[in-house]
């Protein structure tokens, strides 16, 4: 691939300097819609991803080119620039300069950038974090910013939140920056504490598979359940002395439910009842005991269907689909309304559970789904 990226730099810049860098998807395990509401999390790195070359310039332009989304170049000035309709796959990383600037971060050069990504493009597989945090490492690396690599992930949700309008939560930006290897990253949200727990299943494969139903979050109900869970916090935090939703307990839900809306009641009930699902997931894994990872992984997505209603019936499909077929958990992963999920199998049933899961999907829904089989990998860095 190095090679490949390298001899498209030239060819289209006509350069022969510059580097090479690659940030990965990822892929949540559980811990769905907690970022936001000061809960953990427990993502980890995909194999595919986004991969960059980039040389500085004398000048202040920036060129980028993306094999993926334009196919020519596309010129900004960084003493001038501006959102633009017509190129919004760009926002992304005007926003993260916009996010460097506001850290106090200095431009002094331009800079001619590659682009090419090979991941499924609205799958949910944070395609947005991943060339957020692909722009935000080669820029603090080439121009010697300095920044640490938490500073880079709340660039990249700067760009996502302020610049393009989506008030996601820290997850996609900190663990495509943070991951690691046969990891999964146990991350609190709150504090921005983290753990790495080992993450190479012997038994199990780790299975993704894509609805082929996409979505666009801006579009999206996002936003909206977003506002639903701040309207819950202004009712909730005097009563209960809380700052975050996740603060709460499941035994606490009983008395709250007479306090909100039917609707944000279940909002609220979701996010707590999935902040104890993360924690008792952890402790799963950590004794290896898959069968009840697997067991919270469903519930997840029972959480998610029924009390957050982020599912769809693409995903809900598949995900029933993948159980009958011999999945020990499945559930829907990331923002839901279309993308993916991810399931647990069995080694030895992988290739029975995929035909099986294509074949019912398909008599549903009228097409295939796509399925991959992934493991835990590198978070972004230079190749
Ligand atoms: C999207 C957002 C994340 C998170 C998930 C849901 O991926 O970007 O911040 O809120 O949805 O868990």
């Amino acid at each position: 691939m190095k090679k490949f990226i390298e001899h498209k730099f030239k060819e289209i810049f006509d350069r022969n300097d510059g580097a090479a860098y690659f940030s990965p998807g990822r892929v949540n395990l559980i811990g769905e819609y907690t970022d936001f509401n000061g809960g953990y999390v427990f993502p980890c790195g995909l194999e595919f991803g986004t991969y960059g070359m980039i040389a500085l310039r004398d000048d202040m332009i920036v060129n980028v080119y993306s094999e993926h989304f334009s196919k020519e170049i596309y010129t900004f000035n960084l003493l001038s620039y501006r959102k633009d309709k017509n190129a919004s796959w760009c926002d992304y990383i005007k926003g993260v300069i916009e996010g460097m600037e506001e850290k106090g971060v200095v431009f002094t050069r331009g800079f001619d950038i590659y682009l090419f990504g090979n991941m499924p493009a609205g799958a949910g597989l944070s395609s947005s974090a991943s060339l957020e945090m692909l722009i935000a490492y080669m820029l603090n690396d080439q121009l010697g910013f300095k920044l640490e690599k938490t500073e880079l992930a709340l660039i990249g949700q700067y760009s996502e939140n302020v610049y393009v309008g989506l008030k996601s939560g820290i997850m996609d930006q900190f663990s495509v920056i943070h991951a690691k290897k046969d990891h999964a990253l146990l991350l609190d949200t709150k504090t921005l504490k983290f753990d790495q727990l080992p993450f190479k299943l012997t038994e199990y494969q780790l299975i993704i598979v894509n609805t082929n139903k996409s979505r666009g979050l801006t579009e999206s109900k996002y936003n909206e359940r977003f506002n639903e869970c701040m309207t819950a916090l202004d009712v909730l935090k005097p009563l209960y002395q809380i700052n975050h939703l996740c603060d709460l307990n499941t035994k606490e839900l009983k008395n709250i439910e007479k306090l909100l809306a039917p609707n944000v009641f279940k909002r609220v009930k979701h996010v707590v009842s999935e902040q104890e699902r993360v924690m008792l997931s952890a402790k799963a894994l950590k004794e290896n005991d898959m069968k009840s990872f697997a067991k919270y992984m469903d519930q997840s997505h029972e959480s998610l269907k029924n009390d957050f209603e982020v599912t769809g019936k693409a995903l809900d499909v598949l995900v029933d689909s993948s159980r009958k077929a011999g999945a020990i958990g499945a559930r829907m992963t990331g923002a839901g309304f279309g993308g993916c999920i991810v399931a647990l199998v069995g080694k030895d049933q992988v290739n029975q559970y995929m035909d099986k899961t294509e074949a019912m999907y398909e008599e549903v829904m009228g097409y295939k789904p796509t399925f991959y089989q992934v493991s835990a990998e590198e978070g972004t860095h230079r190749i």
